[in-house]
């Protein structure tokens, strides 16, 4: 059944929508009337040479889509539904060798190896670290607050604490660490005219970043300590992972845990700061649950992408092959077949099958019990430290194809 209500030309990855809002009216249109639905673009708005993409709203097919790689690849058009208009194929081929974008067996191969540092013991490991991390970043934004109390929460309090957690996990010394910071923000912002990120900007960070990595490694095959680094160049030692592959998980990391946990932890804040029931309820309560409903509140990912290997059905669309698929997990995570009252923030939710971290299947966030840890440690902090944090003006948001970004929330602390 066609659906009336999405006026022509609409489209989901359209990156002045998403710097506006993220589009849940539409998303509830078409899990409700044409949950697979066609999105036609101009040829090469996308990066991509074809005519759109198969939107996949409802929360039971994108966990379909998720765990049949077979049916539905990573690796054919990457997972990023949407670069931009002067992006080469060439410079698509290279961001295939990011694990995000490999199918089985090589993605198995692969996350075989970088799982090793990403055990639960591994993430219990940096806890203590990083709680005190946690502490030291609110009271130091408290420090550096104005006159009037008010700061910038995204930049002083939110983006720290992901950045230092992955330069605590791979071991970046202190130093280094802001320029860590600055090219994954250079490789994942190139959407905001704000941050003037051209093709060369984000090619010249990612060589910047790989290099950094090379000599990060070599540093650890020489004297090897407790950090993922060295558990992975003892793989490349062994013949597992080649040098390549190991810069392009690093670059990985950087871009998917520091962009991703960043925007939870502000869509948190700014859900917390609107309903004030709910942050009462937290201070004195402090519920294990709150920060899954956080992750499910703010889908930091809006979609990722698949790509299909075979003419296939799904959700009444025939989907032919070759044919790129988005995964909505905004519109996954609102879905009320799954979620009682969606609309409703309730740091309570229990379950929780949001699908904010993916779809489930081979590519899983695997920084999710590491991105939880994070939303936890710092809503203490911030409870403890801030407790009458107040908002001082809306968030202006990040133009994005597919991140539900914010680049500035101001707050004032009581
Ligand atoms: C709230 C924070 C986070 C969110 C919302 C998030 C979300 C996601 C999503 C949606 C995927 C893709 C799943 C799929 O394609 O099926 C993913 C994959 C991934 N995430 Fe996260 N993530 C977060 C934090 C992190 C952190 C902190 C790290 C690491 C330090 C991380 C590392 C990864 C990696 C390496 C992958 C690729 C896995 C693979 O391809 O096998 N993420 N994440």
């Amino acid at each position: 059944m066609p659906c009336p209500a999405l006026p022509d030309g609409f489209d989901f990855t359209d990156p002045d929508l998403l710097q506006d809002r993220v589009p849940l009216p539409e998303f509830a249109q078409l899990r409700q009337t044409e949950p697979v639905r066609w999105i036609a673009q101009r040829p090469r708005v996308s990066g991509f040479d074809d005519a759109g993409y198969w939107a996949v709203t409802r929360h039971e097919d994108v966990k379909y889509v998720s765990t049949h790689p077979e049916l539905y690849s990573s690796h054919l058009n990457t997972a990023v539904i949407r670069f931009n208009e002067r992006i080469s194929r060439d410079q698509i081929e290279v961001q295939r060798m990011i694990m995000l974008n490999m199918d089985p067996p090589e993605h198995t191969r692969v996350r075989q190896i970088v799982q090793r540092g990403f055990t639960p013991r591994a993430i219990r490991s940096l806890e203590d670290a990083l709680r005190e991390r946690a502490h030291s970043i609110v009271g130091t934004a408290l420090e550096q607050a104005g006159p009037d109390g008010a700061f910038d929460f995204v930049t002083n309090v939110a983006a720290e604490l992901p950045l230092q957690a992955i330069a605590e996990l791979i071991g970046v010394p202190q130093e280094d660490r802001s320029k860590i910071f600055d090219w994954s923000n250079k490789m994942a912002a190139y959407d905001d005219p704000e941050y003037a990120i051209t093709e060369e900007i984000g090619a010249e960070a990612a060589l910047e970043i790989v290099s950094y990595a090379m000599n990060l490694a070599a540093a650890r095959k020489e004297c090897p300590a407790k950090d993922i680094v060295s558990q992975l160049v003892a793989a490349e030692d062994e013949g597992n992972l080649s040098g390549d592959e190991f810069g392009f998980f690093v670059i990985l990391l950087a871009v998917a845990g520091n962009e991703t946990t960043r925007n939870a932890i502000t869509h948190g804040m700014h859900a917390f700061l609107t309903h004030p029931d709910q942050w009462e309820l937290y201070k004195s309560e402090r519920p294990g649950t709150a920060a899954e409903e956080i992750v499910r509140w703010a889908t930091p990912v809006v979609s990722f992408q698949r790509t299909a290997t075979q003419d296939t059905e799904l959700g009444g669309a025939k989907i032919k092959r070759g044919d790129r698929v988005g995964l909505f997990y905004s519109s996954a995570n609102h879905d009320p077949e799954v979620f009682e009252n969606p609309g409703a923030f309730d740091i309570t939710r229990d379950p929780n099958p949001h699908l904010g971290f993916g779809g489930g299947g081979p590519h899983f966030c695997l920084g999710k019990s590491l991105a939880v840890l994070e939303i936890d440690l710092i809503f203490h902090a911030i409870a403890d430290a801030m407790p009458d944090l107040r908002l001082a003006a809306d968030p202006r948001r990040l133009r994005s194809a597919w991140l539900n970004g914010v680049k500035e929330m101001r707050v004032t602390a009581g």
